[in-house]
């Protein structure tokens, strides 16, 4: 980096303003914008809570939208789709995707995340960035890491044990850096264990750069950094927005008076010089942008990624022959995303009541209820639905219920909204109720209706979408990323969240979403992974293949037939356990899926899904790595982790864990090493030890088992054959 002088790579480490780099040298300025599911490219006032304008964009579902895919082909075709919107308005970063997880619906941000799960969230995070990225336009992973609440969002510290932070919270994005190698990472707001993601030199450099790999370049959130030395001595490459020169002129005097490494300095620099050099690539693929195939894009996304939660009766589709009472202020203005910096302008927006006219039929329509408060008479909806042949009723939460920067305090739908839909079922028993929210909702009465569409939130295309679903052009194929609780009080977090005193304590370690409910056997009110269909699916001839399951991982076969009456697409999950395990694990955790092709009624297809042996793996804080237990797993086949369909088992060659023996390591660890047990037999010469059971009988076996070897001393054993067992032990 000799080209540049101190303060020149100092100047590469901050923003310019609030969405460009520096233009340092020979580095020309670069522009990262907001995202993700469209491009919010300011040209006017700037600020990132959404509240300043932007340029037109199509408005793709948001990641709880989207995520009901399951579609990694789809999103990376939106992912293009961003990317060529991007590079339109000279976009070089477009910030996204999240793939924070889930861990309690009342984050206020869910709807910027696909899933509970980090299994699901990896692969559609990754298809997501691989899209983006192939019209050589970069992507910002985020929120990295630890950052599952909205309150408090800039101080607060998520006290996590390292099981959870490697198996639920991290995994998504180790598999996004190595499958899909995101140009940036953002670093989030909170503290971790003590210590801001900012400035955080395990995170950043010691896990992301040493054991993932990761190349790339680190910015961090907007205003994330506290202390810019620290952060850059930790890893961070990007300050942004632009701070001015104050922070540029900290790092160059920290270097001067040696208290910052220059190399530290040097290595965020050539970073950001790289990103430079990409993005100038990236550059030379000027594309024109087809607003109306996007907005048809958005449409196909938005109509993938409806769940059809209950379907009583047939009640759907709907003829366009018979009338519909469309009710509910969100058939007029939909709820079609989130708030904050991610609110996009889109190219245009579909209106639900206008979209289900233009399907066929008689529709009336009545606003049913407000969103802002002002009193709204339900005679009109009532009447309606009563003398139509079936009611539509559009439910769920404003937009200023839900955004970033702030938590829900419960997951109710407005008590108005239930009031009215207890009025309409009265009158009209064929009610299908279309729900719109980012976060999750408790269904409660809702539940009564005997028809649900759960749109979540689906885009500038959604309206369209959904009268695609109500009269049956598109059958419903979307699944759910989060499961919906009974109770809110029945979730994982509930007594720890978001946080007493800036401390956020993930006290339900690894059961974090169906792990929870399932483990704990609670009822819910839909699982994970469910949706319904038009037609009907039926799953057989599960095998598993294990050619080499020592090194890559099992391979389930499966045929699925659809048995309906209509074509359709089915997700099919399969979910492993290791019910022996010497650790504390859920029943089942995804391990796979696959999205069928379209059937028609009676066709088969047959499905083979890849288990890939990482997976399977669990965390061991004995050793600090991935291990993968022998033995045998189990391989379940469902329709969500609570229909499982077909089971079987398999048997994988596990890692061996080779435990350091010291005088705290136990006399069972003592024994689990040849060379170790070898030596502490020797040392009961008058009584051989071959194996404690057969000396000592079963109970008091395990009872010496757990000993620690050096308490021997005080039963009578010399200290230099303590020293002894453990010398034999490290020559093994
Ligand atoms: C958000 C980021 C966003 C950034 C820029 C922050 O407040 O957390 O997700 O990319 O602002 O708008």
């Amino acid at each position: 980096m000799s080209e540049f002088s101190s303060t020149e790579k100092a100047a590469l480490g901050s923003g310019a303003d609030f969405w460009t780099t520096k233009s340092v040298g020979s580095v020309p300025a670069l522009t990262l914008t907001d995202g993700p599911h469209g491009v919010r490219k300011q040209t006017g006032a700037t600020d990132h809570l959404g509240l300043a304008g932007s340029e037109p964009a199509t408005c793709f579902p948001p990641a709880v939208g989207l995520g009901q895919s399951w579609d990694t082909e789809l999103i990376r075709r939106v992912g293009e789709a961003l990317g060529r919107e991007a590079r339109g308005l000279d976009v070089d970063v477009l910030l996204g995707p999240g793939v924070n997880i889930k861990r309690d619906p009342r984050c206020g941000r869910n709807f910027e995340y696909f899933s509970e799960d980090p299994f699901v969230t990896g692969r559609l995070g990754a298809a997501w960035v691989s899209g983006v990225q192939s019209i050589g336009v970069g992507t910002s992973l985020k929120h990295f890491a630890l950052n599952n609440a909205e309150d408090d969002r800039m101080r607060s510290n998520s006290d996590v044990d390292p099981r959870p932070i490697r198996e639920i919270y991290l995994r998504a994005f180790a598999h996004i850096i190595r499958t899909a190698n995101p140009w940036t990472v953002m670093c989030s707001y909170n503290r971790i264990n003590g210590t801001y993601a900012a400035e955080n030199r395990w995170l950043l450099t010691d896990l992301l750069r040493g054991e993932w790999g990761y190349d790339g370049v680190v910015v961090s959130d907007w205003g994330a950094v506290a202390d810019r030395v620290r952060a850059v001595a930790a890893g961070l490459d990007l300050e942004m927005p632009g701070p001015g020169d104050r922070t540029d002129a900290q790092v160059v005097d920290a270097v001067r008076n040696g208290t910052l490494d220059e190399a530290a300095v040097d290595r965020s620099a050539r970073a950001v010089r790289e990103l430079a050099e990409r993005a100038a690539a990236g550059r030379a693929n000027r594309s024109v942008v087809d607003f109306d195939l996007h907005h048809r894009l958005a449409r196909e996304a938005a109509s993938r990624s409806i769940v059809l939660l209950k379907n009583n009766g047939d009640l759907l589709p709907l003829s366009p022959e018979r009338s519909v009472a469309v009710v509910g202020s969100f058939a007029h203005d939909p709820r079609y995303q989130g708030g904050g910096s991610s609110h996009v302008n889109p190219t245009r927006l579909d209106v639900p009541v206008d979209e289900i006219r233009a399907a066929g039929g008689t529709v009336t329509y009545a606003q049913g209820f407000s969103t802002d408060g002002s009193p709204v008479d339900t005679a009109d909806a009532i009447a309606a639905a009563a003398d139509a042949d079936a009611a539509v009723l559009f439910l769920g939460l404003a937009a200023a219920q839900e955004s970033e920067g702030f938590d829900r305090d419960d997951i109710e739908l407005p008590a108005d909204q239930v009031e009215l839909l207890t009025a309409i079922l009265a009158v009209q028993p064929r009610t299908v109720v279309v729900l719109a929210h980012g976060g999750v909702l408790r269904l409660g009465s809702i539940a009564a209706a005997p028809a649900i569409l759960d749109g979540a939130l689906l885009g500038q295309a959604g309206g369209g979408a959904i009268a695609d679903v109500l009269f049956g052009a598109v059958n419903p194929s979307g699944r759910l990323t989060e499961t919906v609780p009974v109770r809110l009080q029945d979730t994982p977090a509930y007594l720890n969240f978001p946080n007493e005193n800036s401390h956020i304590r993930y006290g339900e370690g690894i059961f974090v979403g169906y792990r929870w409910y399932d483990a704990r056997d609670i009822e819910i009110a839909y699982p994970f992974g469910h949706g319904l269909s038009y037609t009907t699916f039926e799953y057989s001839d599960l095998s598993v293949a294990s050619d080499d399951p020592g090194v890559t991982g099992v391979v389930a076969g499966l045929t699925v037939t659809n048995t309906g009456s209509r074509a359709g697409r089915d997700i099919v999950q399969v979910y492993t356990s290791k019910p022996d395990s010497r650790v504390g694990r859920p029943p089942r955790e995804l391990t796979g899926f696959a999205t069928t092709r379209g059937l028609e009624p009676g066709e088969s297809q047959i499905i083979s899904i890849a288990i890939d042996r990482n997976d399977l793996a669990y965390w061991d804080t004995r050793v600090d790595r991935w291990i993968v237990e022998p033995g045998e797993y189990g391989v379940e086949v469902g329709a969500s982790s609570r229909d499982i369909r077909l089971t079987t088992t398999v048997e994988i060659a596990g890692d061996e864990v080779r435990l350091a023996i010291d005088e705290n390591s136990t006399l069972g660890e003592v024994l689990a090493n040849p060379a170790a047990a070898q030596a502490l037999a020797s040392r009961f010469e008058d009584n051989p030890l071959t194996s404690f059971d057969d000396a000592l009988g079963v109970d008091m076996a395990r009872m010496m088992a757990s000993i620690p070897l050096g308490r021997l001393a005080g039963f009578g054993m010399r200290d230099e054959d303590i020293a002894a067992i453990i010398a034999a032990a490290r020559t093994d």
